[in-house]
C-alpha cells in the first residue's frame, strides 16, 4: 500500500512505499538522491548502485519502496533508504528550469501549476471554498445557482460577452448572479453561490481577470448595515479557516501571518467624499485600484469598507441613501483594493423605475426583474467577492493570475 509523503516521513524505521514525480534529482558518488513530491509533500530518497534510479529525470513519475531513516539534514527531517524504484513515466527533459519569465510560465502553465507555489496557493484557494460554504451552511443559508447565459447586463454594458446563441435578442455571459438571485430570496430568503462569472475587461490590471470565480450572497430583510456585518464575518472566518488548515502553505508564501491574525471586526469605515479629502480628490473622481491599494496601505492595511458613492458612479439596482450617493460599499484589503462590492437594493417600484430611466435602460430588457417589485418586494441586500483577489490577500500573490489554475484575461487564453 503507498502512502502519502506527509505520512512517511513520520515512519521512522519502517518500511514503506511512497509514489509520486521526481521534483529533484542529483547523482553524487555512485548514489541518486531523488526528491519526490506527491499532493502532500516532498520527501528525499536514496538510491545506491541501482541502475534503474540513475534513469530518473525530472518529473519522471515513480513508485519507490525504502526503509525510512529520521535526518534532521533532510527536507522534512526524514529519508528513504530506496530498496526498489520502478519508474511508471520517464519524463522527456522538463521545459521548466529556473529564472524563467512570467510570460514563459503563463505558455507552459499546464507544467507550472506543478510549481510548489501554485500548489501551495491552490490548496488555500480549496479552502476558500469550504471555508464560504461552512461559514453559510452554519447560518441556515441556501446554496443556488442562477444562469450563465443571460439577456441582462447587470454591471453595465461595456465589460459584457456577446454569444452566438441563434436567438433574436442578444445573449450574453453573465457578469453576476445577482439579478436572479433577487428572484430567489422571496422563498429562500438567506442564499449563496459560487460561480464563475465572466467581464470582458479592457484594462490590463493586476487583479481582472476575464473569467473569475465569484462568491456572492443575498438575503430578505438585510439591510446595509447587516450587510456589511455579515461580510466582515465572512472574511474574518475565512482568514481564521485558512489559517488553521493552511499555516504552512502561508508561511512557504511569505504572507505576514500577523494581518491576517490581527483582523477585528468592525472594519474601518470611510465615506467617498472622506476618501476624496484622503486622497486630495474632488467629487465625481473615481479612486483607481493602485489609489485603492495606496489607501490601505496609508491607513494600516487593515480592511476599509469605502462607503456611500455618487449614484452615477455605481450600478442601477442601488438603493439611494440621499440626493447624491448609494448605499454602496465596497470592501478594501491590502495588496489588492477592492475585494468585496455590495449594496442594498432599491426594493420600490417607482423606485426602480425612475432608477432605470435615469441609468438609460430599456425597461423592455428587464420585464422579469422588474415584475420582482408588485409581488411582496422587501428591503434587501447582497455582496459579490472575488474569490480570486480575495487568494490574492491571503496569499499575498503580487498578480491575481497566480491564484487560479488557468488565468483568462483579454489576452490569454490557453493554456
Ligand atoms: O463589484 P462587482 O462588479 O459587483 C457585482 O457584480 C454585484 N452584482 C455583486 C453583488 O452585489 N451580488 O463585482 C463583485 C466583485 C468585486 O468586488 C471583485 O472582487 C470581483 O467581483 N471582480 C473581479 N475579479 C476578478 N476579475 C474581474 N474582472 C472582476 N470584476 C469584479
Amino acid at each position: 500500500m503507498f502512502i502519502p509523503v506527509t505520512e512517511a516521513l513520520k515512519s521512522n524505521g519502517k518500511t514503506i512505499k511512497i509514489r509520486g514525480w521526481a521534483h529533484r534529482v542529483r547523482e553524487q558518488k555512485g548514489a541518486v538522491f531523488i526528491i519526490l513530491r506527491d499532493s502532500s509533500g516532498l520527501m528525499q530518497c536514496i538510491f545506491k548502485d541501482s541502475e534503474e534510479a540513475k534513469k530518473v529525470t525530472i518529473e519522471s513519475s515513480l513508485e519507490i519502496e525504502g526503509v525510512v531513516k529520521e535526518d534532521p539534514r533532510a527536507p522534512g527531517g526524514a529519508e528513504i533508504a530506496g530498496t526498489n524504484i520502478k519508474i511508471v513515466g520517464l519524463a522527456e527533459r522538463f521545459p521548466i528550469t529556473k529564472d524563467q519569465s512570467e510570460e514563459f510560465l503563463r505558455d507552459v502553465r499546464h507544467l507550472w501549476v506543478r510549481s510548489q507555489k501554485l500548489t501551495n496557493i491552490f490548496k488555500i484557494r480549496s479552502s476558500v471554498f469550504q471555508a464560504i460554504r461552512e461559514f453559510y451552511t452554519a447560518r441556515g443559508f441556501y446554496e443556488i445557482q442562477s444562469p450563465i447565459f443571460t439577456t441582462n447586463a447587470c454591471e453595465g454594458a461595456t465589460t459584457l460577452f456577446e454569444v452566438k446563441y441563434g436567438k433574436p435578442e442578444k445573449v450574453y455571459l453573465a457578469q453576476s448572479w445577482q439579478l436572479h438571485a433577487e428572484a430567489l430570496i422571496y422563498s429562500l430568503e438567506k442564499i449563496f453561490t459560487i460561480a464563475p462569472s465572466f467581464r470582458a475587461e479592457k484594462s490590463r490590471t493586476i487583479r481582472h481577470l476575464s473569467e473569475y470565480w465569484h462568491h456572492e450572497a443575498e438575503v430578505a430583510w438585510m439591510d446595509f448595515e447587516g450587510m456589511l456585518k455579515l461580510e466582515e464575518e465572512l472574511v474574518i472566518f475565512v482568514a481564521k479557516y485558512v489559517l488553521e488548515k493552511n499555516e504552512q502553505e502561508l508561511k512557504a508564501l511569505g504572507k505576514d501571518l500577523e494581518e491576517l491574525r490581527g483582523l477585528k471586526a468592525p472594519f474601518q469605515r470611510m465615506t467617498y467624499e472622506e476618501m476624496l479629502k484622503e486622497m486630495g480628490k474632488k467629487w465625481g473622481d473615481d479612486i483607481t485600484d493602485a489609489e485603492e491599494r495606496e489607501l490601505v496601505k496609508k491607513l494600516g492595511n487593515k480592511p476599509i469598507f469605502l462607503t456611500h458613492f455618487p449614484r452615477e458612479m455605481k450600478a442601477f439596482y442601488m438603493k439611494p441613501a440621499d440626493k447624491k450617493t448609494v448605499l454602496a460599499a465596497d470592501l478594501l484589503l491590502s495588496g489588492v483594493g477592492e475585494v468585496i462590492g455590495g449594496s442594498q437594493r432599491i426594493d420600490k417600484l417607482e423606485d426602480l423605475t425612475e432608477a432605470m430611466e435615469k441609468f438609460g435602460l430599456n425597461k423592455k430588457d428587464y420585464e422579469w426583474y422588474i415584475d420582482l417589485q408588485k409581488y411582496g418586494s422587501v428591503p434587501h441586500s447582497g455582496f459579490g467577492l472575488g474569490i480570486e483577489r480575495l487568494v490574492m490577500w491571503l496569499t499575498g500573490s503580487a498578480h491575481i493570475m497566480d491564484t487560479i489554475p488557468f488565468p483568462r484575461t483579454m489576452d490569454r487564453i490557453k493554456p
